[in-house]
């Protein structure tokens, strides 16, 4: 460790580390990429990722171990995800081997800035694939930038795992019906600019949208799904064709079920019901697990477990992924890939 820097005390900001990946896609092919110094993407001002949206990004994270190894979370499933999502807006597969390599070989290169264990930080990876070159129709683009840069991270939530409220939000939309919320690009992040800042302003942590057509049933927060405990110890998480399908939440599914002798629910879950959950909580990436003390929804404010206390069913689920992640719980086969050093 050669950096020194306020580790237990990170937040979730930009930082310029020395190394990022970059690959281009030209001619129907991707090229060999690699690692560079430059932070700085170099671009047509025409870029349809620019004018049109034509781009996807992706979330995961590097953890330091307690035998000062470096391991990653499940990346072949951001790597499907990502696959998913390029097929939605026409733009070229990121092979699954390509990116796992590329996310090992940041990590590996910024080593340095993996926070040490214990200290509840872990090093973001933000994979970026953007359309690019000179068009200016409404079309796809010819050619791409795939790239992945890093930064390390703390909470991204005040408190971690503490109760925050949350604001749900019945005037605006995240994604439409039909639209592009189960892909994860900029303009479902875009479109929840609005009303996050409004929530934010008004002491919320995030946003709970609703579903689109509807307005009756919870989809997920702004930057992580929603789920609920309720008291026949059932693990309760929307579904929805308009909602991105969170790696944290198919994991914290089969932990429930698996580890945790809970039985697991993907299923609709409305707004009016809301009583049915004596806990919940916020899960993703950057999220991990955090609790929802109390939900705002137009007058009515509603508490789940409490506001200031974490439920026991959220700490344990927080413990077993956790555990896993930091290399502490055994994993389930083939959760955990290790970031050799040399
Ligand atoms: N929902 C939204 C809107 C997100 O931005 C994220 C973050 O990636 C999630 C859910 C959680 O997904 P994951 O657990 O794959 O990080
Ligand atoms: C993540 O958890 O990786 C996200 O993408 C959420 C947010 C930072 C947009």
């Amino acid at each position: 460790m050669t950096v020194s820097l306020d580790w237990e005390n990170l937040g979730f900001s930009y930082m310029k580390l020395p190394y990022r990946y970059l690959a281009t896609y030209k001619d129907g092919k991707w090229q060999e990429g690699g690692l560079t110094e430059d932070a700085t993407l170099h671009l047509s001002e025409s870029s349809p990722a620019l004018h049109y949206g034509q781009q996807a990004f992706e979330g995961l994270k590097a953890y330091r171990t307690k035998d000062g190894s470096i391991q990653l979370f499940r990346p072949d499933q951001n790597a499907e995800r990502l696959q998913r999502t390029a097929d939605r807006l026409l733009m070229p597969q990121v092979p699954t081997d390509m990116f796992v390599e590329a996310c090992k070989a940041v990590a590996r290169a910024n080593s340095d800035y993996v926070p040490p264990y214990g200290t509840g930080g872990t090093l973001y990876l933000r994979p970026l694939l953007i359309g690019v070159g000179d068009i200016i129709g409404v079309k796809p683009a010819d050619e791409y930038i795939f790239t992945i840069f890093a930064m390390p991270v703390g909470n991204y939530f005040k408190g971690g795992l503490a109760p925050t409220n949350f604001l749900i939000q019945d005037q605006y939309d995240r994604a439409a019906p039909h639209g592009t919320g189960a892909a994860k690009v900029g303009g479902n992040y875009a479109a929840s600019l609005l009303p996050g800042q409004y929530a934010k302003k008004q002491g919320f942590s995030d946003v709970i949208y609703l579903d689109p057509a509807t307005h009756t049933k919870i989809e997920e927060v702004g930057s992580a799904n929603f789920f609920g405990i309720t008291k026949n110890n059932e693990f309760v998480t929307p579904i929805s064709p308009s909602i991105l399908p969170s790696i944290t939440k198919y994991s914290l599914l089969y932990l429930a079920d698996h580890r945790l002798g809970m039985k697991a629910i993907e299923r609709e879950v409305l707004v009016d019901d809301l009583a049915e959950f004596v806990e919940a909580g916020a899960c993703g990436t950057a999220a991990v697990i955090s609790p929802i003390g109390g939900v705002q929804h137009g007058d009515d404010f509603h508490v789940f477990y409490s506001e200031t206390e974490v439920g026991p069913v959220t700490r344990k689920l927080y413990e077993e992924l956790t555990g896993i992640q930091f290399g502490d719980i055994e994993a389930p086969e083939g959760w955990i890939v290790k970031v050799d050093e040399n």
